[in-house]
């Protein structure tokens, strides 16, 4: 095993190089993204694909002892649990950038079970680069970072974002959530990235996120980049399955214990 911030330097090298990628493709017509469906409305381009590769060339080849999870090639594989796991989503806002919208990120974690180490969040348009290694704080740009001070959720603005697989029940659901939000809140934003909104949290533009069946990649980095900050993180139940749970509260901690009434009593008759 290697020492914590020797993962680190080649993460973020990695993350550097990917970046060319997603700025080149972002840049180019849309007709030449390649952008393709793989399922209903759930767009990936060969930008995704080209940024994972090598992403995981670059981990692979120094850190050989070291396993994979990630969105495009390798979301089926077996994480033993025993060893450390990279886990990678190579373009969060994958409709943003099919769109041209420029807020995406690369999001790129490394894990031991479910305690996160390290994790980073890179928009190569916006050029911020949010970064924390378990128990070293926060940061974005090389800057310590933390979150909101406002205790109040009537002066908190939140931001969630919507599943692509949609049904009748589950859309009533978000629905109702995003009414109770409403009406506590100063104001909701969709943003279209989780991993940029986990960093918006841990650095005190939102006080606070929700959002449910997202997948470890979505939030595995911006995790521990939000607890560094002095975040709350836990899934709708309040507890700690919140990377492979399937939902997600983020807050700056003091209005957490609202939100999760919110969401609680949001749905019930
Ligand atoms: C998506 C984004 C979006 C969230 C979706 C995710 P992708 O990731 O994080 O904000 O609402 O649920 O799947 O597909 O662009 O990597
Ligand atoms: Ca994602
Ligand atoms: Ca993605």
């Amino acid at each position: 095993m290697h020492n914590i911030s020797e993962y680190f330097n080649i993460a973020r090298k990695s993350v550097l190089e990917s970046s060319k990628i997603l700025k080149k493709y972002f840049f180019l017509p849309p007709w030449q993204v390649g952008t393709d469906y793989k399922g209903d409305r759930n767009p990936v381009t060969i930008a995704d694909k080209k940024s994972e590769n090598t992403i995981i060339r670059i981990l692979r080849k120094n850190f050989p002892e070291t396993e994979f999870l990630c969105e495009e090639s390798c979301h089926s594989d077996m994480v033993s649990g025993r060893k450390l796991v990279w886990i990678i989503d190579p373009l969060d806002g994958t409709v943003n950038f099919v769109h041209k919208l420029p807020l995406f990120a690369i999001s790129l974690a490394l894990c031991k079970g479910k305690d996160v180490l390290l994790g980073i969040v890179y928009n190569p348009i916006s050029k911020e680069f949010f970064h924390a290694i378990k128990g070293r704080g926060s940061y974005l740009n090389g800057k310590k970072i933390k979150v909101s001070g406002i205790k109040n959720i009537k002066y908190s603005l939140v931001v969630t974002g919507f599943p692509y697989s949609r049904g009748a029940s589950a859309q009533k659901r978000l629905i109702n959530n995003f009414d109770k939000f409403y009406s506590y809140t100063e104001g909701i934003r969709r943003l279209g990235s989780a991993a940029s909104d986990l960093c918006y949290v841990a650095c005190g533009r939102f006080e606070g996120f929700w959002e449910e069946k997202l997948n470890p990649w979505d939030v595995a980095a911006g995790s521990v980049i939000l607890k560094e900050a002095g975040g709350k993180i836990s899934d709708f139940a309040g507890g700690s399955n919140y990377i492979f749970g399937r939902s997600i509260i983020a807050s700056n901690s003091k209005i957490h214990k609202k939100m999760l009434e919110i969401i609680n009593n949001a749905n019930k008759r």
